[in-house]
């Protein structure tokens, strides 16, 4: 496909990722489009498209729910006016939605709305866009289909595949999704028959597994696919539906076997100094770094005591803290790091690790809260005095020699006792 082929596109759900993306891409093209349409449901509130709007005149940011007949409506008499008697090349039906993922089977509610946003969406758009997809092939390539021409992409999900179900099933139960999907798949087929007496080329694309807020982490996924021993599971640890929703999962994987440890990792730190710090901010970091550990160790408890009881050996929780959660590094190391809502719920969760040590003791359950020293992360920076291969590498060691006299201990990743 070359750069001048493509005279205009329209794009749904270009608020965020892939449809952002998509948007941003064809503005940098060397030739790009005269008309880029990038539809969202809430144009005010997509600030990205809004500072590209700045700098592009061929970009048009328009009002497009796809599951609401008017608003659709409304987008294409808008759009025929800035084309202003010439036709559309291409749609992109790229707005979707994943209800979460699941080994239950789904409700109503979430099967129609993933049908309506997945499925119903991308045909009324396109059935809507019809008469502009179709004039723009007059105006394009005589002899061939082709983007240039006219062109409508399905951005579908390798989850509709029926021919994949068994391999990904379990690790991506998205039954909502999947259905939506291997419709949309199938409507693909259907329109590309329909319309190719008019010229007009149909395809469903899958993106690949992308990060984006529906993607999540790519790099675990290529992990994963080296390594059958690494389940992906998708856990939000502040949401009970879907920690109850993993722990199905980890079950089913286990296969009747238990869990020997578990290891509280997820946390945020937010930099609020004694001045900046809000009661909002407060409680969120208090939700992801106490609340979460706290509910998904709830609901793993059961696999953590059956493991002893069965094996007569201990299992074990490691919950990733932090000496800035030392109340009596307090005075030494303050200044440096005036983080009040991290400090305060590290020391909160050694507290959890101290509950859980002496709580589960009799179920021959092990707790300790581990300091994995400052890491080049995300999180630590780029100064940080430790690689992640570093922290990790000796975390390993703590683990792999662990014993009933560390549980309630609060260590350092060398294993070195760390105040209080
Ligand atoms: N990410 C992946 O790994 C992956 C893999 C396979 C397929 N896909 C497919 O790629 C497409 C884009 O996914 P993504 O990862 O970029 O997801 P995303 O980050 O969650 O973005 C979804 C976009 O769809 C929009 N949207 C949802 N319902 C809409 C509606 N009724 N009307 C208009 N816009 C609506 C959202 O708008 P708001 O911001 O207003 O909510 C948002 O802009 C989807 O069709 C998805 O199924 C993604």
């Amino acid at each position: 496909m070359s750069d001048e082929m493509i005279a205009s596109v329209l794009v749904t759900g270009s608020s965020r990722g892939i449809g952002l993306e998509l948007v941003k891409t064809f503005l940098k093209r060397s030739k790009p489009p005269q008309h880029v349409f990038a539809t969202c449901k809430n144009p005010t509130g997509a600030q990205e498209l809004i500072d590209l709007d700045k700098k592009h005149s061929n970009l048009h940011i328009i009002q497009l729910d796809t599951t609401n007949q008017e608003s659709v409506k409304a987008a294409y008499n808008e759009v025929k006016e800035i084309l202003n008697g010439r036709g559309l090349t291409m749609v992109i039906n790229n707005a979707g939605i994943n209800c979460g993922l699941s080994l239950e089977m789904p409700s109503y509610e979430q099967m129609m709305m993933s049908y309506k946003t997945n499925t119903v969406g991308p045909l009324i758009v396109t059935e809507e866009f019809i008469p502009l997809l179709k004039q723009a092939t007059q105006e394009g390539p005589k002899d061939k289909m082709c983007c240039s021409k006219a062109s409508v992409i399905n951005i579908t999900s390798e989850l509709g595949s029926l021919s994949k179900i068994p391999n990904v099933f379990l690790s991506f139960p998205a039954i909502p999704y999947s259905c939506s999907k291997a419709a949309l798949n199938m409507l693909t087929r259907l329109q590309a028959e329909t319309y190719k007496k008019d010229g007009i080329l149909f395809v469903a694309i899958h993106p690949g597994w992308v990060q984006t807020d529906m993607g999540g982490p790519q790099e675990l996924k290529k992990f994963s696919e080296k390594h059958e021993n690494v389940i992906v599971i998708r856990l939000d640890s502040t949401d009970s539906a879907s920690i109850n929703a993993t722990v199905k999962q980890v079950e089913k994987h286990l296969n009747g076997k238990n869990l020997d440890l578990l290891i509280n990792n997820a946390g945020v730190l937010n930099p609020q100094s004694l001045e900046t710090q809000t009661a909002e901010d407060m409680l969120q970091v208090y939700n992801i770094n106490v609340v979460g550990p706290m509910l998904v160790t709830q609901a793993f408890h059961h696999l953590l005591k059956r493991y002893g009881e069965e094996s007569n050996a201990k299992s074990a929780i490691i919950h990733i803290s932090s000496l800035l959660g030392s109340i009596e590094g307090v005075p030494k190391m303050f200044s440096s790091f005036p983080v009040i809502s991290y400090r305060c719920s590290k020391a909160a969760l050694n507290m959890l690790a101290c509950c859980h040590a002496v709580g589960y003791k009799q179920d021959g359950i092990i707790s300790l809260a581990i300091h994995p020293g400052w890491v080049r992360t995300d999180m630590g920076g780029s100064q940080a005095l430790l690689s992640k291969e570093e922290s990790v590498g000796e975390i390993m060691k703590i683990i792999s020699s662990l014993n009933e006299t560390q549980s309630g201990t609060f260590v350092d990743y060398k294993g070195i006792h760390t105040p209080w």
